[in-house]
């Protein structure tokens, strides 16, 4: 790289940097949203009540669980022994396709019914046999009780017409009818990170934060009654309710140059700011546009003319995962994946530069969640005084090389030896499973 090649990339990766510093002013930030949220006044966190508390852990009971909210659509049959205890979900996944994400509301609910139906004869369960069944739907709801709650927005790339503002319990049950299983019920109606909640808490007292870093990301916690100013139902017999945040739209973040382009040519522009600096479905994106602006001012590629990096959502975030994790000589195995997506004759130079801007993108998004899920566990517990277990799960967390120990140092940061307390625990099928607990915490209450 000649000097001017290194102050550019420089500068990016300054740009790029989460210091403790700007940690310690999104916790700030955060926790200020957070309570503006409660109180009902505008904010960019919704802080959405979700009518149901925690699990002890006894519930009992066969449940349908079904989880819609990312790339593939599953329905699940669980049994909830008591004492902490599940069976082994049998699961069946269903692709979605793109009619069934953008299309009308009855080719997306028809779709999940007819899915149901299958489970239904292929569990060998009579379709006359009444059953309850937990519904994940994994999009910012307005919940109007356990079972019942109006979509506010789509996220993700979903756009399904005639759902935002319906309540999406209803238009379920309708399909259902419609399908001639009317039998089957929904009894509740959770939220992905709800369910990652439900289902390690089920088993861990300790357990009071479920994150999602997938293809969006979100969280949900425990809030006391008393804080939960706008409630207006009648007070529940528990004394705190699970809280959904739709942590994806928090917006007090700083914004490069790369993200200002993602978000100016997004279809819910202004909107889901976190989640474009952080989920799966925008790190591919923002990487692509550093790559592209490199290769512009010619420190990348030698500023070749036709290349991938120009199309929009051209370079997926499997792909950084896949850069990110790259321990070969040469580092052979980025310089195969560029050649796959079109580059040819790439240098060691150029692929180190690579696997920089992966890392710089991914950390700061490990970053950026690290220092909101403090901020969440902050808001329960000024001084860390207890331990906090936190049920994590989606692809990002899950498989991005790095991501939850660049989260954990962050922590480390942030708390020093008191980072031990924040427990941190893959959930894997976490909202799924919590679909069912749900289920059973709302038929116990
Ligand atoms: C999006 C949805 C949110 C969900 C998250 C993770 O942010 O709006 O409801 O929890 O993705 O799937």
């Amino acid at each position: 790289m000649t000097t001017v090649d290194k102050k550019i990339f420089n500068s990016i990766k300054k740009d790029f940097g989460i210091s403790i510093g700007d940690m310690r002013h999104i916790i700030k930030d955060f926790h200020s949203e957070m309570i503006k949220g409660l109180n009902g006044e505008k904010s960019s966190l919704k802080m959405i009540p979700t009518y149901v508390d925690r699990p002890t852990g006894n519930e009992k009971g066969s449940f349908i669980a079904l989880d819609l909210g990312g790339t593939n659509f599953r329905v699940l049959g669980l049994e909830l022994k008591g004492n902490g205890k599940m069976s082994t979900p049998r699961v069946k996944k269903y692709a979605l396709h793109v009619k069934h994400m953008r299309g009308t509301k009855d080719e997306l609910f028809d779709f999940i019914s007819e899915a149901v139906k299958d489970f239904l004869i292929s569990e060998k369960i009579k379709i006359e046999d009444t059953a309850a069944l937990g519904f994940t739907f994994s999009f910012p709801v307005e919940q109007t009780g356990i079972a019942s709650g109006r979509l506010l927005k789509w996220t993700k790339g979903f756009s399904a017409k005639g759902v935002v503002g319906e309540d999406v319990v209803e238009l379920f049950n309708d399909a259902l009818r419609k399908n001639g299983i009317g039998n089957v019920t929904v009894t509740a109606l959770a939220n992905d990170t709800v369910g990652t909640l439900a289902t390690r808490s089920y088993e861990d007292p300790d357990c009071d934060v479920g994150i999602i870093i997938g293809t969006g990301t979100n969280a949900c916690y425990p809030e006391r009654m008393s804080n939960i100013r706008k409630w207006k139902d009648p007070q529940p017999k528990s004394n705190e309710m699970m809280i959904n945040i739709e942590w994806g739209n928090f917006n007090k973040l700083h914004l490069t140059i790369y993200d200002k382009r993602l978000d100016g040519v997004s279809s819910n522009k202004g909107q889901q700011i976190l989640e474009k600096m952080v989920s799966g479905m925008y790190l591919g994106e923002v990487a692509r546009l550093v790559f592209d602006d490199l290769i512009k001012k010619r420190v990348l590629f030698n500023g070749v003319k036709v290349s991938p990096f120009r199309i929009k959502y051209g370079f997926k975030s499997e792909y950084m995962s896949i850069i990110s994790g790259d321990r070969t000589r040469g580092l052979s195995k980025t310089a195969r994946l560029l050649e796959g997506i079109g580059i040819s004759g790439s240098t060691a130079e150029d692929r180190k530069l690579v696997r920089t801007v992966c890392d710089i993108v991914s950390t700061r998004a490990a970053r950026i969640s690290a220092s909101a899920m403090a901020a969440v566990i902050t808001k329960m517990d000024k001084d860390l005084s207890r331990r906090h277990t936190v049920a994590l799960d989606g692809s990002v967390y899950e498989k991005h090389p790095g991501f939850a120990r660049n989260m954990r140092i962050a922590l480390d940061e942030l708390f020093a030896g008191k980072s031990k307390r924040i427990r941190m625990v893959l959930a894997k099928d976490g909202s799924g499973k919590g679909a069912a607990v749900i289920a059973a915490v709302a038929a116990s209450s």
